[in-house]
């Protein structure tokens, strides 16, 4: 079980710039190396309405866009709600980047009411996110959000 309040405070310490490409990179990285049994980790952003484009990660080349009516990542952006997926192989619509992909989490980021975009983890072990993974994960999704300009990159409607 990853000491999620230490990575919060190794993570608050490197985010020392606000800029979200930055920060969305060096989240990644962290991310990919303490936490175990992962294949991918990464941003989509809402780039464009309603359709999430790759943006920082960690791992294989990606699927995008994705339209929000799509797989893991569009439900959590659809839905507002964390995605906890123990076997992505029974969601019908899973969208399968990278076939060693078992098991993920999907959390949404939101930012003045709109989606700003989501961070995915991927993990190659069925079952590997426990509820104590996604509060962890998206507490450190929270200490990203508390120190980047996230309106850099925001999609404006209209
Ligand atoms: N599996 C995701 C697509 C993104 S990749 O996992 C990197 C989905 O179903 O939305």
């Amino acid at each position: 079980m990853s000491d999620y309040a230490l990575l919060g405070r190794q993570l608050a310490a490197l985010l020392d710039e606000r800029d979200p490409l930055t920060n969305g990179a060096q989240t990644c990285a962290l991310l990919m190396q303490e936490i175990p049994d992962l294949n991918w980790v990464g941003f989509y952003l809402q780039r464009r309405p309603q359709t999430l484009v790759l943006g920082p990660f960690q791992g294989k080349p990606a699927c995008t866009p994705i339209p929000f009516s799509q797989g893991v990542c569009g439900a959590a952006a659809r839905s507002r709600t964390t995605q906890r997926i123990d076997d992505v192989h029974a969601v019908a619509d899973h969208i399968a980047c990278d076939s060693a992909s078992r098991a993920e989490l999907v959390v949404p980021i939101i930012h003045d009411g709109e989606v700003w975009g989501v961070l995915d983890l991927d993990s190659p072990r069925l079952g590997r996110f426990t509820p104590e993974d996604q509060a962890g994960i998206e507490a450190l999704v929270a200490i990203f959000q508390a120190h980047t300009d996230l309106e850099h990159l925001m999609n404006k409607p209209g």
